[in-house]
């Protein structure tokens, strides 16, 4: 094996166990102390790694150093390497001892400027708002935030503007539980945002989206995410960015031999003709609708609906629906999970706490059903917090859980 092969592995392990002797990884690799000895402080150079008596210990969230500018790139000719590859034989995937379920995102983040209102304005009516905040957002980033607090190994992907709020960004995603993350920007668009108005009457929004940067993605930022995917168990993807990227991501993701989530929200006709790349989609009701052309009002509606997004290609099938809980359509099976009673203050990002606990729990290794209901008990959690970004803790959604 190569030096840098080996360094590579080093890092892969590491990521995964955080902490090794010197020892252990000379008689892993089958090289001599010194030789790992030597590959610790190149690393360590790098900042990749700490070394500690004896061995050494991963520097977390290595990845997030700085805000890298967009660079160009052929895509095509990467996916076709995997695609040849998996021909011969399948992807070799480098996994080693798991410790927890780790799950790639590539999604937006947006700065959210949320008012809180008695009630919603009507067309052309000045409102005044009970209260105001600006917060962080983005289905991308909230996603990652919540499969985060789920307990899975989390590495996030995002494009942001060179305005302000790159750092605003920069500065919530280094402050997170996230694992890893890379953050581009571009000169072209502003960071994304989200203009958001919450009604007081039900905790319930409205929401207009100004994706900016998140539409910028390039090839090559997408070609980047092949290292993560090696080592991950589910790409988790919503419809905020340009669907080029999305596409190429889920194109990737599937020569990898990795799970595809797709959250398609905010819904855009695109994904129809790609619902073959995905192994799980999980619609709200409106996007549900939108993607069967049968108009989700019920249960009954929502399961005639999931049949025909399956006919279109999607595998498996969960259209969330609110305080009505979830409906999982996977082999020709239905099941319904029940909402978790929840006093809700602030719907925003239900769907996100929803998915990203989701994704978080299939990369554990529950099922479809365990992980929706996971998934659910979570959600009821975050309807409680104001904020779309604010996910529970694991201890309170185990507390929801014993409830049931
Ligand atoms: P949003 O767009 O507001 O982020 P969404 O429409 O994508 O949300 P929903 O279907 O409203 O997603 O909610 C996702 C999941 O969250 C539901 O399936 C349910 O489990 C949970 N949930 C949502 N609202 C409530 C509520 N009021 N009480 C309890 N659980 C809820
Ligand atoms: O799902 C909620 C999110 O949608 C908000 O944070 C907003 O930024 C939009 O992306």
């Amino acid at each position: 094996m190569f030096l840098e092969e080996r360094r590579e592995k080093i890092i892969d392990y590491l990521e995964d166990v955080e902490r090794a002797s010197v020892a252990w990884l000379a008689s892993t690799f089958n090289v001599t102390k010194e030789t790992i000895r030597s590959d610790l402080s190149a690393l360590a150079r790098q900042g990749l790694v700490q070394r500690c008596h004896g061995g050494a210990i991963i520097v977390r969230r290595n990845l997030q150093s700085r805000l890298i500018k967009e660079t160009g790139g052929n895509f095509a000719v990467l996916l076709k390497r995997l695609e040849s590859q998996r021909h011969k034989q399948p992807y070799q995937r480098e996994k080693t001892r798991k410790m927890k379920g780790k799950v790639c995102i590539l999604g937006s983040f947006n700065v959210d400027i949320v008012a809180k209102v008695a009630r919603f304005p009507k067309g052309g009516e000045s409102l005044l708002a009970l209260g105001s905040t600006l917060g962080p957002g983005g289905k991308g980033a909230n996603q990652a935030m919540a499969a985060s607090r789920a307990g899975a190994r989390v590495h996030f992907v995002s494009k942001v503007g060179t305005d302000q709020f790159s750092q605003f960004a920069f500065d919530h995603l280094s402050g997170s539980d996230i694992h890893s993350f890379r953050l581009y920007q571009t000169d072209a668009e502003p960071t994304g945002n989200a203009i958001i108005y919450v009604s007081q009457q039900n905790g319930e929004n409205m929401i207009a989206i100004y994706s900016g940067a998140n539409q910028t993605i390039t090839d090559d930022e997408v070609a980047e995410l092949t290292h993560e995917l090696a080592t991950a168990d589910v790409l988790l993807l919503q419809l905020e960015n340009n669907f080029s990227a999305t596409l190429n991501a889920m194109k990737l993701a599937q020569a990898m031999g990795v799970q595809v989530i797709m959250n398609p929200a905010p819904f855009s006709s695109d994904i129809l003709s790609c619902l073959h790349y995905v192994d799980v989609v999980t619609p709200n009701e409106t996007e549900a609708s939108l993607l069967s052309g049968i108009e989700v009002t019920d249960l009954a509606s929502a399961r005639e609906a999931a049949q025909a997004i399956v006919r279109q290609g999607a595998r498996r099938v969960i259209i969330t629906m609110g305080s009505r809980g979830a409906l999982i359509y996977d082999n020709q099976q239905f099941q319904h999970i029940p909402a978790f009673p929840a006093l809700s203050v602030d719907t925003t990002g239900a769907g996100d706490a929803f998915n990203g606990a989701f994704a978080a729990a299939i990369a554990a290794g529950d099922t479809i059903a365990q992980a929706a209901t996971y998934a659910a008990a979570f959600a009821s959690l975050a309807v409680e917090r104001e904020g779309a970004s604010n996910m529970p803790q694991q201890q309170q959604v185990a507390v929801r859980l014993a409830q049931r």
